[in-house]
């Protein structure tokens, strides 16, 4: 047994030391590894007939030669692709192997309608703002008129940082960051990544992105706010829509609203399962800048007024294309992508 053991490391080296390239050496690898007739896996096979001591002994040889035979293996393949990818022989214009389609990326859809609602804005002479998504508790609530313990912050639970700082619940910091630095007249928006510690399925997910208005000046109504909305939801989903405010309630804003544009499904009819039946469908929040903000950047309510709304931007987006699972967006998949040609 120990002559065999020999034999076959002597004949292993010299097969090896033949081998010129990735065919023979897969010849050579199968002649001693292979499953039923490689020549270590024979001998291995037969160490089952020995005695005890024997087999103690042989066996260790026999381990040592796979060990040899496995990195002769590995060495000579490193060498054979080390010299393929040097070989003169082998032009990187192969003219035989078919081509490679490069097909040009577009932007995601998020970013598509994030771009038609920035221009939307900036046509009607609103600045671009923005602000950090690490936010302090200050911005993203206390400013907001929004304390601690107030039950507003229950629907708002967030990701905590060290240091007193959170993943911003909304938007709606920028208002106070662009307050604070800026004096009236002020018109902006901010739109970018919001935190909520809510579940992933197909109506919620821990992070999307929102749009902030804020418009501050000396005699700003709720008829400008209402204005503002329907036309922007007017350019958005189509001309002949109509808007509802509906009373709601939001600490910043006073009075605060929500709204709605009229199905877009079923035009408003009712009847149809995308508004459950209303005629209408829910955007976002909106309402007056409430007076306790104002304090809180340091302008006189008595002087200016202003009006302030939010808006989901994956909620545009599935109502824009009937995308009925927010997890598509984030999921990567070319098949859902490419359905978005910008
Ligand atoms: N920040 C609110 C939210 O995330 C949305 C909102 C409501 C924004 C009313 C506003 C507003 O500016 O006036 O739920």
């Amino acid at each position: 047994m120990q002559a065999r053991v020999r034999d076959i490391r002597g004949q292993f080296d010299a097969d090896l030391a033949a081998v010129g390239d990735a065919t023979a050496l897969a010849v050579v690898r199968v002649r001693y590894l292979g499953r039923r007739e490689g020549l270590l896996t024979l001998l291995l096979r037969d160490l089952r007939d020995l005695s005890p001591q024997e087999r103690a002994t042989t066996g260790r040889a026999v381990n040592d030669l796979k060990g040899h035979v496995e990195r002769g293996l590995e060495a000579a393949a490193g060498r054979i692709d080390a010299a393929a990818a040097t070989d003169p022989g082998l032009s990187p214009l192969e003219l035989s192997l078919p081509g490679r389609v490069r097909r040009p990326g577009v932007p995601h859809p998020l970013t598509q309608v994030r771009e038609t609602i920035e221009e939307i804005f900036l046509e009607m002479g609103f600045a671009l703002e923005s602000g950090p998504e690490v936010e302090s508790d200050r911005y993203n609530f206390e400013a907001l008129n929004i304390p601690a313990h107030h039950p507003a912050r229950d629907s708002q639970d967030t990701f905590y940082v060290d240091g007193g700082l959170l993943l911003r619940t909304h938007t709606s910091p920028v208002q106070i960051r662009t307050m604070e630095s800026r004096r009236p007249p002020i018109k902006m928006v901010a739109i970018g990544k919001v935190f909520r510690r809510d579940p992933f399925d197909a109506t919620h997910s821990p992070v999307f992105h929102q749009v902030e208005g804020l418009v501050v000046a000396h005699g700003i109504t709720f008829a400008h706010l209402k204005g503002t909305l329907e036309h922007f939801c007017r350019r958005v989903f189509g001309r002949t829509l109509s808007l509802r405010l509906r009373p709601s309630y939001f600490p910043f804003v006073e009075p605060g609203a929500e709204y709605d544009i009229s199905c877009i499904f079923c035009g408003g009819g009712g009847g149809c399962g995308r508004c459950k039946g209303s005629g209408w469908i829910e955007i976002g929040g909106a309402g007056m800048v409430h007076p306790a903000v104002f304090e809180q950047v340091g302008y006189d309510p008595a002087a200016v007024t202003g009006f302030a709304f939010g808006l989901g931007i994956e909620r545009i987006a599935m109502l824009k294309h009937g995308i009925d699972d927010i997890r598509l967006f984030y999921e990567n998949d070319h098949r859902f992508l490419s359905q978005f040609p910008a």
